[in-house]
């Protein structure tokens, strides 16, 4: 079911300051940041070849990840995602072993514009993994 790893999301307090850490301290190539007001993110993406990094902050105020930095002021380890070859297959299987689907359990488009969904970290041992189509 699993394909390649896609990215690893880190929440970060300030954006701007972390994309610039990357670029001048591990020489990364960091995209320009990108708001995603549907999502309540904004998002820079550092390519590292075979996988990304993506670096979010909260956009707006119903943002998902807003408690999240709360709780973690200094910024940390958000989700991993990971492809997967049919993933209306993949959610039909999950549901059938009792894996929580995180919301309404449908597909939607993520910040990729391809369908993702995430599944509960308290089902996957405290990480919260998104699934994307491939
Ligand atoms: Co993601």
């Amino acid at each position: 079911m699993l394909k390649r790893f896609n990215h690893v999301a880190i929440v970060v307090p300030d954006l701007d300051d972390a994309a610039r850490k990357y670029k001048d301290v591990l020489n990364a190539s960091v995209s320009d940041v990108h708001d995603y007001a549907e999502h309540g993110v904004s998002v820079v993406f550092i390519d590292l070849g075979n996988t990304k990094i993506e670096l979010m902050q909260p956009y707006g105020e119903n943002s998902p990840i807003k408690n999240f930095l709360e709780k973690h002021t200094g910024g940390a380890i958000h989700h991993i995602c990971i492809e997967v070859s049919d993933i209306n297959q993949a959610c039909e299987n999950l549901k059938l072993k009792n894996i929580r689907i995180l919301g309404d359990g449908v597909p939607r488009i993520g910040a990729h514009n391809k369908p993702v969904v995430f599944l509960h970290p308290k089902d996957f041992y405290g990480t919260l993994i998104e699934l994307e189509q491939e």
